[in-house]
């Protein structure tokens, strides 16, 4: 972000963009109490959890626990950055925008992150130009020789890492970004020599790039920024990829390759989802919009709600060897739990996205058979039993009655006219192995919109401890208002790092709005924006009480763990300080007695 807007901007902005209004043109709303109501338009639900919070200005959904400011609303909705969304609101309310803030002393004050990402999109510039140099002639030989063209290697922003220890480090050295960062953005490695001796204790630091004599594929955001890279080797070797690991900026966990472009696309109704860098890049090639792969990891949680906020509807596109087979059935039980509408594209002879469509073209890769999820699993399931025998047949019918036990009647219908010819049984039997019964209405999810009551966002997990909860409590009641002065708490009193900086930040006068847009993860802007909700209790009296309970819960969980720390260490104890642990712990105990 180079440059940030004036807070006092913003504040006008948040002021002026009418929460209500605007939610409103996107959801109907309903006014109950002081609150707005209706279905939440990030999961599907048929009574509305969703709250429009118009004094605090954000938005909390009960249900899928997703919330807000209206800036966070517009980037979600459609698809923004901060940045874009700011604008885009700006526009609405004619609002002009300010120039960026300018700050002479900004390049020190950019944090350590923006840094790193600008160090990143250097090193993405630099392999990319040297792709078109000599140093970079074998990578963009071995790139065209697997069929690409010059338009799609600029399209991924291709790249080429020399052959060399350290072209990489020099050049950004140059620039400088210090050794640090560039070993922080696993751009570099850093070996300690083993030779060190006895008179030079202090091991001489080898530091080299990582990446060296690959094919380099940058791994770019939603926003654009380059989060980190994937170097391919030039031919056979081990490994095939070479894949930055978790740095400050990247975690491999919770993006996609390619997802500047998904973000980038207008009217996606669905996304195919691969495992490589280059099935993402052949298929586009050929036309397929809105492809995207993991980045060599299984898919995750976190992966399919990003998925989600693009698209209703997955297409899995996976390798047809037995990993990529093995992988499928976990991406179905992912996007089922995330709500999303999950289908199998079947490729022939073990053939990856990539080789398929160099032989098929476009053509064939729109005519493949799609499966839904039953059917792929019942194909695997059937490899499983030897249907040539009484008790295979038998095993078989009953685990299919398991993953066909909540399909509409006509998609059932199908799937009992093949289990009858599989197995020999009558349909009556198949139909009462299912669990099916005609008078019960079948609850399914059909079509794209509708989706399956699991929330859009697997809600944040619930803090199991006691005081974090009380704490939780207390950031509430103060945020909304509700907590008496004289109940006023420190920043000390908070344990967990999470409230402990938001109440500071409502301390030193921040709006709740902003708050939730300070938020660096979803998870901790719906965590905040649950924070400023009212607890459900109106009465005042009430309230008091539960926020005693909150401060007492707090300072007795600290006691207690003072008290079981000292207990734990007090027999390894020197005699001499045993006795001063000693009336430590007798002082505690007795202040808990007073709690
Ligand atoms: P090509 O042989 O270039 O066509 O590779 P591919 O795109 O078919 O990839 P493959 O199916 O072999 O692997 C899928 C993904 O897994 C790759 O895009 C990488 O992200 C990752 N991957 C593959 N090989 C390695 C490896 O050796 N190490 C690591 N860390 N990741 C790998
Ligand atoms: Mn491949």
């Amino acid at each position: 972000m180079p440059g940030r807007y004036p807070e006092a901007w913003i504040e006008e902005l948040r002021e002026r963009a009418d929460l209500v209004q605007i939610i409103s043109s996107y959801v109907p709303l309903k006014k109950k109490g002081k609150n707005y109501w209706g279905l939440c338009p990030f999961h599907g639900e048929k009574t509305a959890s969703f709250s429009v919070n118009p004094e605090g200005r954000f938005y909390y959904c009960f249900g899928c626990k997703a919330g807000g400011s209206v800036i966070n609303f517009i980037m979600e909705m459609e698809h923004m950055s901060y940045g874009e969304a700011l604008k885009y609101l700006a526009d609405m309310v004619h609002m002009p925008v300010p120039q960026l803030e300018e700050d002479p002393d900004y390049q020190q004050k950019q944090s350590q992150n923006e840094r790193l990402l600008n160090a990143n999109r250097e090193a993405a510039r630099f392999f990319h130009q040297t792709l078109f140099t000599e140093a970079g002639r074998q990578s963009l030989e071995y790139l065209k020789g697997r069929g690409l063209n010059d338009h799609i290697i600029r399209r991924f922003g291709l790249g080429a890492a020399p052959d060399s220890w350290d072209s990489l480090l020099k050049h950004l050295l140059s620039l400088g970004y210090t050794a640090k960062e560039l070993e922080l953005a696993g751009l570099t490695v850093v070996k300690e020599a083993e030779n060190a001796t006895e008179t030079s204790p202090a091991r001489p630091r080898r530091q080299y790039d990582m990446f060296r004599n690959r094919a380099m594929f940058p791994i770019i955001d939603a926003h654009g920024y380059v989060r980190g890279f994937g170097g391919r080797i030039l031919g056979k070797g081990e490994p095939k990829y070479l894949n930055t690991s978790d740095t400050p900026v990247y975690n491999k966990r919770l993006g996609v390759y390619a997802a500047n472009l998904l973000h980038k696309e207008r009217h996606l109704d669905h996304v195919v989802l691969v495992e490589g860098y280059m099935d993402v890049i052949a298929l586009s090639q050929y036309g397929v919009k809105g492809v995207v792969a993991t980045l060599g990891t299984s898919l995750t949680d976190e992966q399919a709600r990003l998925i989600k906020r693009y698209v209703p509807k997955v297409y899995l596109a996976y390798d047809g060897d037995s990993a990529g087979q093995h992988a499928i059935l976990r991406g179905l039980d992912i996007f089922r739990n995330a709500g999303v509408d999950v289908h199998v594209l079947d490729f022939p002879d073990g053939l990856d996205p990539d080789e398929f469509i160099r032989k098929e073209g476009l053509e064939g890769f729109e005519s493949l058979p799609v499966l839904s999820p039953e059917t792929y699993r019942l194909r695997r399931l059937k490899e499983s039993y030897d249907l040539s025998t009484k008790e295979g047949r038998t095993e078989y019918a009953k685990a299919a009655g398991s993953i066909l036990k909540n399909l509409q009647p006509v998609e059932l219908e199908n799937h009992i006219q093949d289990l009858m010819l599989q197995t020999g049984f009558s349909r009556d039997v198949l139909l009462a192995q299912i669990g099916y019964s005609k008078s019960e209405a079948v609850p399914v999810q059909t079509g794209t919109r509708t989706v399956s009551p699991v929330s859009r966002r697997v809600p944040s997990s619930q803090p199991s401890n006691e005081h974090v909860r009380g704490e939780e409590l207390l950031i509430s009641l103060f945020a909304t208002g509700k907590l008496p002065p004289d109940e006023l708490m420190d920043e000390e009193d908070f344990t967990d790092p999470f409230l402990k900086n938001v109440f500071h930040a409502l301390k030193s006068g921040r709006s709740p709005a902003a708050i939730i847009e300070m938020q660096k993860t979803p998870e901790d802007i719906d965590r905040a924006s649950r924070l400023m909700t009212p607890p459900p209790a109106e009465d005042t009296n009430e309230l008091l009480q539960l926020a005693r309970q909150g401060i007492h819960t707090m300072r007795a969980a600290r006691l207690e763990e003072e008290i079981a720390q000292i207990t734990k260490s007090m027999s390894a104890l020197p005699p001499a300080e045993q006795l001063q642990a000693m009336t430590r712990l007798m002082e505690l105990q007795k202040m808990r007695n007073q709690i």
